[in-house]
């Protein structure tokens, strides 16, 4: 069989930089492991799923095998995307996305996973697996040595009876679970947290940024929003008021504009899938489901241009396992697109960074609103 053209995969529309690369050896390892035992069990596309597939590295080899009917889950929008757009360039079809449910994992007898950063995650994904897959199952779980924890074979081992940590090899290893065991009635996620001090409720599936936790630089955001809640509550008395949650994570910054600000109409979006799910229970724990509207998007990008008066963000500073400024730069540009003229981005970010900067060039006047030994909040007013 001829070799599979990784270096065609591109990591479009996520950030591109020389050292940020679409597929490594994990997803080889893994294509290599799962070609074995397809072949060995005699296995056929349609009882394959991947999970977590970044770009297309895992799934694509697979058609190119011969196996089609592939059921697909990736949370993110961006690596959906670029899934997508790799079939298209390298000529492939014949792969079924699904989101990570029964319709993902019913009847199917072989899993890749590139395991994912947060335990939590993992969790969700090893009873999703326990719970719908055939009882035949085998997971091939693969990851960087480096990141990779003891942690997660516990993980695993409470989902299935045997788990085979192998060889590691190329500076990656593959963990062999098998023998699902019988999960409990109800899945273990989302779960939720009250959180008095904020008058919140965050609920979280694993996949979630700081769980149903209020991670501490969002504290320090909430904290702003609550001194200058009258300044908030003038803004979003402008006619035809629009806020923007972007990068909601489990939604707690729109949730809280919305019980501060009835009349106003905000959308909250992320590009995870666990994000948005996570925020749409969020919002209707907190009883503003109908005032929020929750979606999976890349950087705001179906949200018009010139069309918001307020951007509430807290932008992330990692792109996968590494720290990568574009990361949070991706979404202030995408902040600064689609403000009105005198809308305002009120942003959250380690002091460390150099994002005020970024902020005055792509939105204009940057004035900052507290620091504190760890996190700088700031308004910006689009020129
Ligand atoms: C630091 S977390 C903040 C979450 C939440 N706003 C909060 O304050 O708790 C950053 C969030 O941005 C999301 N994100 C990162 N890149 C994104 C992109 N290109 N488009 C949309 N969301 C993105 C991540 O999935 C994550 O949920």
């Amino acid at each position: 069989m001829p070799e599979f053209p990784y270096a065609r995969l591109r990591r479009f529309p996520d950030v591109e930089a020389p050292n940020l690369q679409a597929w490594d050896a994990t997803d080889e390892l893994l294509v290599a492991a799962a070609l074995a035992d397809a072949g060995e069990r005699r296995i056929d596309g349609s009882a394959i799923a991947v999970i977590g597939d970044g770009y297309g590295a895992l799934t694509l080899p697979l058609i190119a095998a011969g196996f089609t009917g592939v059921r697909v889950h990736q949370d993110l929008v961006t690596g959906r995307r670029a899934l997508a757009r790799n079939a298209e360039e390298v000529g492939l079809a014949g792969f079924a996305p699904h989101e990570l449910d029964a319709g993902l994992l019913d009847g199917v007898r072989l899993v890749l996973l590139q395991l994912a950063k947060g335990l939590a995650e993992l969790e969700e994904i090893s009873d999703a697996i326990a719970r719908w897959a055939a009882p035949e199952v085998v997971l091939l779980a693969g990851g960087r040595v480096k990141h990779m924890t003891l942690a997660q074979n516990e993980v695993l081992g409470r989902c299935f009876e045997r788990v085979q940590p192998q060889r590691a090899e190329r500076k990656s290893r593959l963990i062999v679970a098998s023998v699902p065991l019988a999960v409990r009635a109800d899945p273990p996620f989302p779960v939720s947290s009250t959180h008095a001090e904020f008058g919140l409720t965050l609920c979280a599936h694993g996949g979630a940024f700081a769980g149903d936790r209020v991670d501490i630089g969002t504290r320090v955001l909430l904290g702003v929003m609550r001194e200058r809640a009258a300044e908030l509550t003038a803004l979003a008395g402008r006619d035809g008021f629009t806020a923007v949650d972007l990068g909601c994570g489990t939604g707690a910054l729109a949730a809280s504009l919305a019980l501060a600000a009835p009349a106003a109409r905000i959308i909250a979006t992320d590009r995870s899938a666990a994000a948005v799910r996570s925020a749409r229970a969020t919002m209707e724990a907190n009883g503003v489901a109908d005032r929020v509207t929750v979606t999976l998007d890349d950087a705001g990008s179906e949200i018009p241009d010139g069309s918001v008066d307020l951007v509430l963000l807290n932008p992330p500073f990692h792109l996968g396992a590494s720290v990568h400024e574009g990361a949070g730069r991706r979404l202030i540009d995408a902040a600064a697109r689609m403000l009105r003229p005198g809308g305002e981005v009120w942003t959250v970010f380690n002091s460390h960074l150099d994002h005020r900067r970024a902020l005055a060039a792509a939105v204009g006047e940057t004035e900052q609103l507290t620091r504190t030994p760890k996190f700088t909040v700031t308004r910006s007013v689009w020129r």
